[in-house]
């Protein structure tokens, strides 16, 4: 039971301290790991943003690059006095068609095709058959002209035009437009104008004069050599999962016509449209948008920016994303590890704080242990061992607390050694001296009595006649010393009757006041009305009272006063003898109630007064009080039990 709740109580502790520290350290190491994930994935993301917008710029490079080869090749073909320009001014329409069907096949180009110096057109590769129409309305033709020099950039041709170069270049240019989540709503179903790349160069003759135009173009619509060559030298074809890490495509206004990010199927995601909130910013505000955006069907990290044709109109967009979940798996990773090392801190912090608190609580156990030992009545258990700290300050207070209680539990126990030794002696010296009165009662009769028969004779001489009176009256108080020392030892039998306390108060002091020891003492009566009766001995009582008296009177030989008074206690009766005498040494105190103790000359004092009363007392189940101040007085206090009113009156 007491290991028991010991180990309860030691547990509730440990176990407080130990919930207290787990959520403070588990708080702090959570948010520290939280911070610390949300920080890194900030610093990440950042990162990775920066990167993409470095791959854009990259990306505008390789664009650029396809561009820049169709801008070359027309400036080759237009070199001043060149045979393109020698064919056109000698009108040598097969030569110029021949040439130029080489040429075409060895620029890859989509469109080649001869302009006057108005800009109308002389002959088309694709198709000799169509030729005439204006091509003024084209930036790369108008500025070429006005701008008398090469120029070149990405342009709008419209269906119209596309289908005078070919069938086939049209179909290519056309899309229906695929139903997308989150892209603008428009009304219209299809796409049929097309974006490419074009360049266009004046011809000049020997003298400089321009002649005409030559006007070079791709489509980009389902052309995916420049976006593929964004992935392989930009990203370097890095795949995650089976998916390419990093992305390209190219826009006409909000529609994908060329690009990688493939469908859930595997195909180009050409068709689909852009999403309203990035199509607002880069086609509407013509800025560039940078940020984390759901692409087809995956998050992405992308970079969006407007492609511009000569006139600086927005007509597209160029666009780079990297996959976000190889990005978010390292974060994952990241935060998986910051996660397990808060865990293992806080199993680390755990064991050492149950430990601490183990070897904190220790000095308390054992306290708990001495402090029962103590209580079951081993005063010698101690706790031992050097605590330092306020532990070991409690370990002290905790011993100096067993030591006095070692000390006081001694002084207790040799009080009442002392105590009962006092009482032993009192009740051996009471046998001895019942049985030696009992012995020489019976012989000191006879004497009395032949002393008495002798006295009678008739021819006694007078000086015989008063040796014998000396021997009546010395054998009368010895007479007198052993009956005192049977009533001590309470052999004389006593008579119970009910007495009204009062009644034997007034009796007894009217004896006291007719004695002539008292002349010199005032004597006062204080008795309290409607006492409880008492049950007992009326001569016993009446002795205690008179030899109360009488001591008190010797102890005022000058005179004074003496009071009687009687009270009445809660069950008890009580009756008390005061006077204004010398009062009790205090060394004599524990003595007066000792038979023999007197402070009186010999053959003044017995010393059995005190202890004959306080026989009586104790065979009447009452108690005697003794107060006493030198010089000033004495009380002496005795307290009888009281019987009930009811019973009283009954018995009455
Ligand atoms: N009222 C008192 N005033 C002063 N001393 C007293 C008084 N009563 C008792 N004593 C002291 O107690 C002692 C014992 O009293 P007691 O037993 O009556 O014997 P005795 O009177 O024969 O000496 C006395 O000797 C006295 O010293
Ligand atoms: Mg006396």
């Amino acid at each position: 039971m007491a290991s028991g709740l010991r180990r309860l109580g030691f547990q509730t502790i440990r176990f407080r301290l130990m919930i207290g520290a787990v959520a403070v350290i588990l708080l702090a190491n959570t948010g520290l790991a939280v911070f610390s994930v949300t920080q890194l994935g900030d610093v990440l993301l950042d990162e990775v943003q920066t990167r993409v917008r470095l791959d854009l710029n990259a990306a505008r490079q390789v664009y650029d690059q396809f561009l820049e080869r169709i801008a070359q090749f027309l400036r080759g073909l237009s070199l001043p006095g060149g045979t393109l320009s020698r064919a056109l001014q000698q009108r040598d329409r097969a030569g110029l068609e021949q040439r130029l069907r080489i040429i075409a096949r060895e620029g890859e180009l989509d469109i080649l095709t001869v302009l006057d110096a108005e800009g109308r057109v002389l002959f088309r590769t694709a198709n000799p058959e169509a030729s005439g129409d204006d091509l003024r309305e084209l930036p790369v033709v108008r500025r070429a002209l006005a701008e008398q020099r090469l120029v070149s950039g990405t342009i709008i041709i419209h269906q119209a035009l596309l289908e005078r170069e070919g069938a086939k270049l049209a179909e290519r240019a056309y899309f229906d437009l695929l139903q997308t989540p989150q892209a603008r709503p428009t009304e219209r179903r299809f796409e049929a104008d097309g974006m490419a790349l074009a360049a266009a160069a004046p011809l000049r003759d020997e003298r400089g004069r321009i002649v005409g135009v030559i006007l070079g173009a791709n489509l980009l619509s389902r052309r995916f050599d420049i976006v593929d060559r964004v992935k392989d030298v930009v990203f370097q074809s890095q795949t995650y999962r089976g998916k390419d890490i990093g992305t390209a495509t190219i826009f006409r206004r909000d529609l994908r016509i060329s690009t990688n990010v493939r469908n859930q199927d595997g195909s180009r995601a050409i068709g689909t449209r852009l999403s309203a909130p990035v199509a607002e910013r880069v086609l509407d505000r013509g800025e560039i948008f940078a940020d984390r955006a759901f692409v087809v069907n995956d998050w992405y990290i992308t970079a969006y920016e407007p492609i511009r044709d000569p006139d600086g109109e927005v007509i597209g967009i160029l666009y780079v994303g990297l996959l976000e979940a190889p990005f978010a798996r390292v974060r994952a990773s990241a935060a998986g590890g910051f996660l397990a090392i808060v865990a293992a801190s806080t199993l680390l912090s755990l064991l050492l704080l149950f430990l601490l608190t183990r070897q904190v609580l220790k000095p308390i156990g054992r306290i708990l242990s001495m402090s029962h030992k103590v209580a079951a009545g081993d005063l010698s258990a101690r706790v031992s061992g050097r605590h330092s700290g306020e532990l070991g300050l409690l370990v002290r207070a905790v011993n100096a607390m067993a030591d006095a209680i070692a000390r006081r539990e001694a002084e207790l126990e040799r009080m009442t050694r002392a105590q009962i030794g006092q009482s032993e002696k009192l009740a051996s010296i009471g046998r001895l001296a019942a049985g030696i009165a009992h012995e020489i009662n019976n012989p000191l009769t006879g004497v009395l009595t032949f002393a008495h028969l002798l006295r009678e004779k008739l021819n006694m001489q007078e000086a015989d006649r008063g040796d014998l009176d000396v021997i009546i009256r010395e054998t009368t108080r010895v007479r007198e010393i052993v009956r005192g020392l049977l009533d001590f030892a309470r052999e004389s039998p006593s008579r119970q009757e009910i007495l009204d306390l009062n009644e034997v108060i007034r009796a007894t002091m009217k004896l006291v006041r007719s004695q002539k020891e008292f002349a010199r003492v005032l004597i006062e009566e204080s008795l309290a009305d409607g006492l409880p009766l008492i049950r007992g001995d009326r001569n016993q009582l009446q002795q205690v009272l008179l030899n109360l008296s009488l001591n008190a009177c010797e102890a005022m030989p000058q005179g004074g006063t003496l009071t009687v008074k009687s009270f009445a206690g809660e069950t008890r009766v009580g009756f008390s003898v005061a006077d204004t005498g010398c009062g009790i040494r205090p060394e004599h105190m524990e003595k007066i109630f000792e038979p023999f103790f007197t402070t009186k000359p010999i053959g003044k004092g017995t010393g059995l007064g005190l202890s004959v009363s306080y026989g009586i007392v104790q065979q009447h189940r009452g108690t005697i009080e003794v107060q006493s101040e030198p010089d000033r007085g004495t009380l002496f206090t005795v307290w009888l039990p009281g019987i009930p009113a009811g019973e009283g009156a009954e018995r009455a």
